[in-house]
């Protein structure tokens, strides 16, 4: 069971019913086979993201597979709203339920991907703990962990969806802890003494999957693509969420389908 904590909201239009305010935190600590599988596997890093492969094992990434398979996506959701008026498919995603039976209950590739949050922190002298559980007003709902599942995806989506998850820069909806205080100015991501704010992407693709099919993660500059990160089964893509960013289109159209796992973190300095 993860340790949770009160959110305390510095914007009132969050302050209603559907918002969850509770942070979940990850016992930061030294995962030595995290370690051993991090030299291990493969990372690429650039500006944009860091990709991790083969940091699963064999095993875990058949049994997510099998778990990604047979797990339920009730909500349907759509890539823009323009794109539900012009008759997209809506992808799919886990309902609240599903997603906390998930979360709180994970299968064995999760909990060591819990595992390796808690690794980075510890290694990096940092707390690790997610964004509030779900933040919701009149406009926008955003949750610290989301599920999306996609058949298909159009190049107008990609572009009209484009988005950062959030902005510390012009300051959040709600206070970070910290040791004996709080952050409540804004700050630039990762910043020294600031926290660092990543979101972290586990993918879980069908067996005929590859990255040709497209459904990657494409990040923008000047509302240009600058960086694509193809979609591979069990490959993490960690990034800064206020980054702007989105789903990359179909490249090539084929029966199959990717889900992406998504985890929105903040690491915290400490003393
Ligand atoms: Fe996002």
């Amino acid at each position: 069971m993860l340790k949770k904590s009160q959110v305390k909201l510095l914007n009132e239009s969050y302050n209603n019913p559907k918002t969850i305010p509770l942070f979940f935190h990850f016992p930061s600590h030294t995962c030595s086979d995290c370690e051993e599988r991090l030299k291990n596997a493969r990372i690429t890093e650039n500006a944009y993201a860091t990709l991790i492969d083969d940091f699963f094992t064999q095993n875990e990434a058949k049994e997510f597979r099998t778990f990604s398979e047979n797990a339920s996506f009730s909500r349907e959701i759509y890539g823009s709203p323009e794109s539900q008026q012009n008759g997209e498919k809506p992808a799919k995603a886990m309902n609240s339920q599903e997603k906390w039976q998930f979360f709180n209950s994970p299968p064995p590739a999760i909990k060591k991907l819990y595992a390796l949050f808690g690794h980075m922190a510890k290694r990096d002298n940092m707390e690790v703990m997610t964004l509030p559980w779900e933040l919701t007003n009149k406009t926008i709902g955003s949750p610290c962990f989301a599920t999306n599942y996609l058949t298909e995806m159009s190049e107008e989506s990609m572009f009209l969806g484009r988005h950062a998850d959030y902005d510390p820069t012009k300051g959040l909806a709600y206070t970070i802890p910290k040791h004996n205080g709080e952050y409540i100015e804004p700050f630039e991501n990762g910043s020294k003494n600031s926290p660092k704010m990543l979101t972290v992407m586990l993918y879980s693709t069908a067996e005929n999957f590859t990255p040709a099919c497209g459904m990657g993660t494409v990040f923008y500059k000047d509302d240009e693509i600058a960086y694509t990160a193809e979609c591979k089964h069990m490959r993490l893509c960690l990034f800064k969420g206020d980054l702007v960013h989105n789903i990359e289109a179909t490249k090539q159209a084929l029966d199959t389908y990717r889900i992406s796992y998504v985890f929105k973190l903040i690491f915290t300095p400490k003393p």
